[in-house]
């Protein structure tokens, strides 16, 4: 298989190698300003980035506003439908040009001295330009694009460097799974909800990429709300964490370029995804109502595709799709991360199966997901407070000899609670951060 790194020059230069050790990383990686300032210009500069869902700019001159990688982003829609991109920065003094979050506009006026742009970015006027003198041109002060940009299934992506693979070849057998996540059901569109659930852990990016593969917590980190789904419900939801994981037909598997794959599907799609969840407010009203529309059988099968995907997709660095939402880590600082979970809806299905798949939606965020911050904020004091203690250990079934080629697909499985995610990433990372970037960089006049 052809992988992306492929595409990287050769591992010349070598600065991290004393931060990793067979079945270990060093803390540095996770707590040293230096190193995350570092991935913000060779990893996150130099690999395509999960930017916004097409559903977010549904209509011509819609806009959105992001930071992706660090990077201010506007992100919008040009009347004949095309799809633009481009950092947020005036070309004049540098200031933030647009400081909304979304919109709808037939262009952008910065604030500081009014220089004007359009929906794609090109500068349309420049007050009193006289000034500027005969020389002057609109067109070299227009916003400043991205390298590249390209949309996989409404997913959209950027990259900072021109120099990458086309996005079908990064996403590699990634690209199949977001089929699989978009195809359930009756296929209906995916619409990424306007408006999500931002909030700051005090935890470096890569602590929150760490467990987004990691299919060991989940009935010890998460063992109050499961207790919570036996005790009212009985054997529903993710109960399934409660047997032993390793026997289970559940898997980790690694898709290449550092991205990776959970799949519970064989233990939460097992007889019936609808009849495996748990009660939620207007359960049976809303069943009752699909039933009686639309017939037992037709309405069962809506319900199925309406519940969790049972799929942890992670497509490195910065899209992590979860059940039926999607979810944006953006780094701040060594120990400061954004992290956003977008919930998502279906164009055209009844109004009931989108208000299920949003009470369903609900659950993690609010329920779960403080359990994985406080391990997040807890993981990274730890790191970070004892210098005694330098290494982090992703050695699961490291040395179990219990992994495999999937004959499907020939691509590498090891049990669910395996670090495989851990050891994926991380020789991604290296790749990326390891090689001649900063001459590459240099020569770009970027660093
Ligand atoms: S900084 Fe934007 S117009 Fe001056
Ligand atoms: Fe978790």
């Amino acid at each position: 298989m052809t992988t992306y790194s492929d595409h990287l020059p050769s591992l010349d230069h070598q600065p991290y190698q004393h931060l990793f050790k067979p079945g270990f990383v060093h803390r540095r990686l996770y707590i040293d300003e230096d190193i995350f300032q570092q991935e913000l210009l060779y990893l996150y500069g130099r690999t395509w980035l999960y930017i916004a869902h097409e559903s977010e700019i549904a209509n011509p001159n819609d806009f959105i506003t992001r930071r992706v990688g660090g990077r201010p982003l506007i992100i919008s829609r040009h009347a004949t439908g095309s799809i633009h991109a481009f950092f947020n920065r005036c070309t004049h003094r540098g200031a933030i040009v647009c400081r909304e979050p979304r919109g709808n506009t037939k262009g952008f006026i910065c604030g500081y001295h009014a220089w004007t742009f359009n929906i794609t970015g090109e500068c349309t006027s420049v007050p009193r330009r006289q000034g500027y003198g005969k020389s002057f041109n609109l067109a070299q002060a227009s916003l400043q694009p991205v390298a590249r940009l390209e949309s996989y299934r409404g997913f959209i992506f950027a990259s900072y460097s021109k120099d990458v693979p086309s996005l079908t070849e990064h996403l590699g057998a990634a690209a199949r799974l977001i089929d699989q996540w978009l195809d359930r059901g009756e296929k209906e569109p995916v619409v990424v909800q306007n408006g999500a659930m931002p909030f700051l852990v005090n935890a470096n990016w890569k602590t929150i990429y760490d467990n987004a593969g990691d299919g060991y917590h989940p009935p010890f980190s998460h063992e109050s709300m499961l207790k919570v789904f036996s005790n009212r419900y009985g054997d529903v939801d993710m109960n399934y964490y409660g047997s032993d994981f390793d026997k289970s037909p559940m898997y980790s598997k690694n898709l290449g370029n550092g991205h990776t794959f959970l799949d519970q599907r064989p233990e939460m799609h097992k007889l019936s995804a609808w009849k495996r969840q748990h009660v939620m407010p207007g359960y049976e009203v809303m069943e009752n109502a699909l039933i009686e529309k639309y017939g037992e059988a037709r309405a069962l099968s809506m319900l199925n595709a309406s519940t969790g995907s049972g799929m942890n997709l992670n497509i490195f660095p910065n899209l992590l799709i979860i059940g039926n939402q999607i979810q944006m880590p953006e780094p701040l600082a060594a120990n400061k991360t954004q992290l956003t979970w977008f919930a998502t809806s279906r164009e055209g299905v009844p109004e009931e199966i989108n208000a299920i798949r949003m009470r369903m939606q609900e659950d993690f965020p609010s329920f779960g997901e403080v359990d994985d911050s406080a391990n997040f904020e807890a993981c990274q004091e730890g790191m970070a407070s004892i210098p005694e203690m330098a290494w982090i250990d992703i050695r699961r079934h490291q040395d179990t000899k219990v992994g495999a080629l999937d004959p499907a697909d020939q691509l590498w499985r090891e049990p669910m609670s395996s670090d495989l995610h851990m050891r994926t990433y991380w020789q991604r990372w290296q790749a990326l951060m390891n090689t001649g970037a900063t001459r590459t960089l240099v020569e770009a006049g970027v660093a």
